[in-house]
């Protein structure tokens, strides 16, 4: 088996929706798009594209949009720069900017109106092929680490088919924000805590409709017929065409769909405050900069203390 086989997984093809606004993150989003703000020196998507490509898919959709352009030319080669990187012997400068072009295939879809996360993902299914059955979703505001969970999702995909998702538990007051699950066990012990299958899925409920603590995390494996579903629900939560409703359009026509608990770390890069925690928690763990950072922030937090 060659360690191309080894390593394919379920689902070829992942999508990633980068065509929002970015809202959350102006003034800079007005002209940089908020997926190639940089975690400590690496742009959020590029992390999130090695996720995929480690997971096993060998194409990604990026559904981008006109504002957009730079999203997609991050993944070109860049030929002159390269040039002159080689040049000056600049070899580890050199290698990160390879890294990109070179993780996967990458591929353009255009969301010509920002009508909902829904109708972002509907926009991909043209870039599917034919013997593909399901496909993966990666949020590119979504760090889930470590990486893996797309790798269990896979395993209970093969055991329920259907659909998967990942979840996390998060505090009650936070819940308004996701779409949340109504989940129950799967009835086999060696799930517990880790495997749940989905009864329901609601959009951004208020608190005390959400029917539970688990929230979706940006990471889905969706059974191919999503994009009927895509087509059949009306417009949800903040007037958009929402996911959620598509998926749970489907856990009431009785589609397989099941959720993997994340137990490790989140961070959402979509906003300042999330992004600021990813980039201190990847920064301390670089090998350039994590312990002057760290050392530092002792000292910078002791001065709070201190007053
Ligand atoms: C989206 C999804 C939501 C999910 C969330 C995770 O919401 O619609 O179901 O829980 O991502 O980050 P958004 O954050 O785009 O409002």
């Amino acid at each position: 088996m060659s360690n191309n086989e080894k390593t394919r997984g379920v689902f070829q093809t992942a999508i990633i929706p980068a065509a929002g606004l970015g809202t959350r993150f102006l003034p800079v989003t007005k002209t940089v798009p908020k997926e190639l703000l940089p975690v400590v020196s690496t742009p959020g998507i590029e992390i999130i594209a090695g996720e995929a490509a480690e997971a096993g898919a060998d194409r990604l959709v990026i559904v981008t949009s006109d504002r957009k352009t730079g999203v997609m030319a991050y993944f070109n080669e860049d030929p002159v720069l390269e040039t002159a990187l080689e040049k000056q012997g600049k070899e580890v400068m050199l290698h990160r900017v390879r890294r990109a072009p070179g993780l996967i295939k990458v591929e353009s879809a255009l969301q010509e109106k920002p009508l909902g996360l829904g109708h972002a993902i509907s926009v991909a299914e043209d870039h599917l092929t034919e013997d593909e059955d399901c496909v993966a979703v990666l949020l590119p505001d979504d760090v889930v680490m470590p990486t893996g969970v797309l790798e269990e999702m896979e395993e209970v995909r093969n055991r329920f088919g259907g659909t998967v998702l990942c979840a996390c538990e998060v505090p009650g007051e936070e819940i308004s924000a996701y779409g949340v699950f109504d989940v129950e066990p799967t009835g086999d012990p060696a799930d517990e805590g880790r495997v749940m299958r989905v009864k329901g899925m609601v959009e951004k409920p208020d608190p005390e409709d959400a029917p539970s603590n688990f929230a979706a995390v940006g990471r889905y494996i969706l059974d191919r017929s999503i994009f009927g579903a895509l087509q059949r629900i009306e417009p949800g939560a903040g007037g958009e065409l929402q996911l959620t409703d598509a998926i749970a359009l489907q856990v009431e026509e009785g589609l397989p769909t099941h959720v993997v608990v994340h137990h490790g770390v989140r961070h959402d890069l979509g906003n300042p405050g999330g992004f600021i925690r990813a980039s201190v928690d990847f920064a301390l763990q670089d090998e350039t900069y994590g312990s002057d950072l760290r050392e530092w922030l002792k000292d910078r937090l002791k001065q709070d203390v201190d007053g």
